[in-house]
Formats: structure tokens, C-alpha cells, sequence
């Protein structure tokens, strides 16, 4: 492109509330067709602040939270009740593996190494150090990619309700893989846009993605599956421009400038550096942007788990700010100890990829449905996803030794789903002041609609209980604090 395209492409953005792409050519020394003017000029609407539709009409986007009114979240949260691979994603993985792998990819010797391949790469991921060489990301597609792809569309769905989703965004997905993260938030502002475009709601979203990964077998991917899905799907209102992956070690990638989303989804954990340095990698990829949103996934493994809190409290130790899911309630104190504390969101719909490796035999092997996952969303200004403090009429939980066999008032999040049965339903509980591991626990015949509001509140969700009995656990050197129908648990909202 010539420079004097973008020159005048920037006057005219700064200039007028609007333009057409076909008036460019009043004042440019030669004659270009729209076309060749708009392919000029789309990798610049990001920073040029424009957004060109398919007449070639160009307008000043104004950066703004997206829309999420009742309705709009309704609609989302209806997509994603029975949460699944969308059929567009699930075509578009299949066609790769299919090219990669020949029609046939599922019967005979082919399927045989696929299958030996999920094996181990999940007993090298479980150890935290997988090597990719070329079959890997086939595996990894078929294994853990629906699960992955699915998950982030939660996290981002809390984004979106708490007004952190923008209408101009830069997004950077650290150890991009084969574009799980890149797909997945594609994919979901696609679906918002069809809810606005639905619900009349004028939207338009300007996109830039830009990814880190190491290893060329994923980049390869990562560039088939976003080109493929890009072209296949054009969005009227969506001008989305995904860059070739930085073929980089994440510690060594110059930090992206001026992003509003980094996300780190199972990407730390693979690292050689121990759980508290990874906060200095972290910190690194984030210097160059002023107040963005950090995501950083693991899986829900005792191990991850709680290196991810480790992690993360370094990074409070930086000046970082949690926004969710913990909720320091009594200000600071959480040390980010021995704390295992995962997100449940249920199981996809078995991908008929999937099922196909599965095959007949052991199928339990192959079968990968469950969304389970340890996260943080960190942020550099303070806010919070819960803006709750506690106050006086509630007790530490740090102060539990001395309430033993007292019923008392505690302010808590929920931070598990149940972890007990039908007859008993055991929680997770919170508040950012001791790493000795704490439940509520109500059993199923004291369950009333004064006290149910534990089951509802959500994970990270915070609660007032009122009258409720301490009891310890030597044996778990933890607290169990009992619920019974006297018991009051208001959420907070
Ligand atoms: C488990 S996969 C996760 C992929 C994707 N983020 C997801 O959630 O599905 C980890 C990816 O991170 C890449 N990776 C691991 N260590 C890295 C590093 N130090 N720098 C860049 N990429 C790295 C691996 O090559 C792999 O593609």
C-alpha cells in the first residue's frame, strides 16, 4: 500500500464523522477500486479507529462496553446451556484433521497412533510438560480442544456482564496451541452479534488478535483453522483482523502494545520456571499495556491448581488486582497457600470427532468432556468483580480455632461446586484470611429456602451466613462449618 492511502485514510477518519471509500479516490494521485482500497487499508481500521461495512462506507467507532442488557445475557446463557462444540468449529477441526490425517484418519494404523498419542500426551500434561512433535496437535484437537474452546466462552460471558467487553478490542493469546482461545472468542462475539442483530441492537466491533506459540506444528494450525473460519464466516458488523502468530517463547515475546485482553489459558503450567516466577512472565507480557484484563487458565488438578494461586498472589505482590473469582473480603491477607479451588461448568456434548477416535474399546480413554478449570482474571486498577467487604458482625474465618462447637456469623465466597453428594452438599468456602481449607456443609433434610441460596450463588459468588456451627476436621486439619434449618445464607448481589 502506498503511504499516501494511509495518510489520507487517517486525515479523513480524524476529520469526519464519515466517508466512502470511493471519494478516497478525489484526492489520491491514482485510481484504486474499492476493493483495493479496503484491502489496503483493513489491517489499519484497528488503530485507525474505523470501521468500513460491505458498501465500503466508513465510520469513527467509539469504543464502549458492549451491550448487556437482561435480554442479550438471557439469550447468551441459552446458547451455552447445553454447552457444545458449535457445529461451525466442529466442521472446520474435522476438515483439518482430515487434511492432515486423509479421509480415514479414524480406522486402521492412523487411529492406532492417534490413540496411543492421547495416552501419553495426557500423562505428559498431568506431569506439566508436553513436547508437540508433529501428530500432537492432531491429538490435542481431538483430546482437549473441545473442552478448552468450550470453557472460555464462560469466562468471557463474565466479561461481558461486567462491562469488560469492549467494542474495540486487542486480545493476545499466550501460547496459542492451535487457536483454541482465538476461535472461541471469535466464535462468541459472532454469537453476540446475532443476538444484537436479533434484539436491533446496533453493534459494530473492531477485533485484533495477536498470539504468542513456540511451536511451528501449532502456528500451522492456529493459521489454517482462524483463516479458514474467518473466511468462511464474514460478519457484517465485525471487522476482525487475527495476526500470524509471534513464533516466540512467551519470556521472550516483546510485549504486546497496548492490549485489553491477555490471556494465559494452559499455557504457565507447561513452563519450566517455578510457579511464583511465572508472575515475572506475566508481569513482562502485560508492561506494554496500561489497564488490561489477564486470564490465566490451568487445569483443575490438585498440582496446577494451586501453583495457579501461587501465581497469582505473586502477581498481587506486584501490584496486580484480582478481579475474580476471589474476593479478598476483609481487604488483603490471602497468602495464595495450599488452595485448590476449581470451576465446574458441567460437560460438552461428545464432538463426533471424538467419537470417532473413541472407537469401540476403552472408550472412557479418549472421551474428554469435562469442563473443570482453575482460573484468576487479574486487573492493574483495583477493580472487582465483587466490590464486598466484611464487617464486624461476621467472624474471620482465620479466627475459626476459637469458635469451635459455637454457632457464628460468617461472609464467604463460594469457591467449588458441590464437592459432596445428593444427601450432603459440600462447598468451598472463603474469604482471604487463612490457607486451612474450610467447607459449608448442609445436609439435603435441612435444605429450606432460607438457607439454599448456597447452592445458587454461583462459584466466586459471595454469602452471608447467619447461625451457622463450627466443627473441626483434625483428620483433613480443615473446618467444616455446619448449616442446619436454622441457618440463614443470604447472597450478596
Ligand atoms: C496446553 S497448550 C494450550 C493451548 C491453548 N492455549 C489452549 O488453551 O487450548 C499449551 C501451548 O502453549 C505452548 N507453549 C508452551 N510453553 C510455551 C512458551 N514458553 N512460549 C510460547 N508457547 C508455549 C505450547 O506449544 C502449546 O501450544
Amino acid at each position: 500500500m502506498t503511504p499516501e492511502i494511509l495518510s489520507l485514510a487517517r486525515y479523513l477518519a480524524s476529520s469526519r464523522p464519515e466517508f466512502t471509500l470511493s471519494e478516497m479516490n478525489q484526492y489520491l494521485s491514482r485510481k484504486y477500486s474499492e476493493k483495493e482500497l479496503y484491502d489496503a487499508l483493513k489491517p489499519h481500521f484497528y488503530d485507525l479507529d474505523l470501521f468500513c461495512d460491505a458498501r465500503h462506507n466508513c465510520t469513527k467507532l467509539a469504543n464502549l462496553p458492549l451491550p448487556a442488557d437482561e435480554q442479550v445475557i438471557r439469550e447468551l446463557e441459552d446458547t451455552l446451556k447445553a454447552p457444545q462444540l458449535p457445529p461451525s468449529i466442529e466442521k472446520l477441526v474435522s476438515s483439518y484433521i482430515e487434511r492432515s490425517c486423509g479421509k480415514n484418519w479414524h480406522t486402521g494404523e492412523t487411529a492406532h497412533l492417534l490413540r496411543e498419542n492421547i495416552v501419553k500426551q495426557k500423562e505428559e500434561y498431568w506431569r506439566g510438560s508436553s513436547k508437540y512433535p508433529k501428530l500432537r496437535v492432531i491429538t490435542y484437537l481431538l483430546y482437549h480442544f473441545p473442552v478448552y474452546f468450550c470453557q472460555f466462552q464462560y469466562v468471557l460471558l463474565d466479561l461481558l456482564k461486567s462491562g469488560l467487553l469492549t467494542t474495540k478490542m486487542s486480545v493476545v493469546d499466550a501460547g496459542a496451541g492451535p487457536g483454541t482461545i482465538t476461535l472461541s472468542t471469535i466464535e462468541f462475539f459472532h454469537r453476540l452479534l446475532e443476538i444484537y442483530s436479533k434484539n436491533k441492537i446496533d453493534v459494530k466491533i473492531n477485533l485484533r488478535i495477536d498470539s504468542v506459540e513456540k511451536v511451528q506444528d501449532n502456528i500451522d494450525c492456529y493459521n489454517d483453522l482462524t483463516s479458514h473460519y474467518l473466511s468462511q464466516h464474514p460478519q457484517a458488523n465485525a471487522v476482525i483482523t487475527v495476526n500470524k502468530p509471534d513464533r516466540a517463547p512467551i519470556e521472550k515475546a516483546a510485549p504486546a502494545p497496548n492490549a485489553d485482553l491477555i490471556v494465559f489459558s494452559n499455557v504457565l503450567a507447561e513452563m519450566k520456571a517455578a510457579p511464583f516466577e511465572r508472575a515475572d512472565i506475566v508481569e513482562t507480557s502485560a508492561s506494554g499495556s496500561s489497564n488490561p484484563t489477564i486470564i490465566i487458565i490451568e487445569p483443575a488438578d490438585l498440582v496446577n491448581s494451586k501453583a495457579l494461586r501461587v501465581t497469582q498472589n505473586a502477581l498481587v505482590k506486584k501490584g496486580f488486582t484480582i478481579y475474580s473469582p476471589c474476593t479478598l473480603i476483609w481487604g488483603a491477607g490471602c497468602r495464595g497457600e495450599d488452595c485448590w479451588s476449581f470451576r465446574g461448568a458441567g460437560d460438552i456434548t461428545v464432538p463426533e470427532f471424538m467419537r470417532k477416535i473413541a472407537g469401540k474399546e476403552e472408550v472412557y480413554r479418549y472421551l474428554n468432556t469435562d469442563m473443570k478449570f482453575s482460573y484468576v482474571i487479574l486487573r492493574k486498577d483495583g477493580n472487582a468483580q465483587h466490590k464486598y467487604l466484611g464487617r464486624g458482625k461476621f467472624a474471620r474465618l482465620s479466627a475459626l480455632k476459637k469458635h469451635v462447637t459455637k454457632r457464628i456469623n460468617v461472609a464467604v465466597s463460594v469457591m467449588s461446586g458441590n464437592l459432596g453428594d445428593e444427601k450432603n452438599f459440600v462447598f468451598k468456602i472463603c474469604d482471604g484470611t487463612t490457607s486451612v481449607p474450610c467447607y459449608a456443609v448442609i445436609p439435603a433434610y435441612h435444605l429450606n429456602e432460607k438457607n439454599n441460596g448456597l447452592l445458587h450463588a454461583g462459584y466466586g459468588g459471595i454469602v452471608e451466613i447467619f447461625g451457622v456451627l463450627v466443627r473441626e476436621n483434625k483428620e483433613f486439619s480443615s473446618y467444616n462449618l455446619l448449616i442446619n434449618r436454622s441457618t440463614i445464607v443470604e447472597p450478596v448481589r
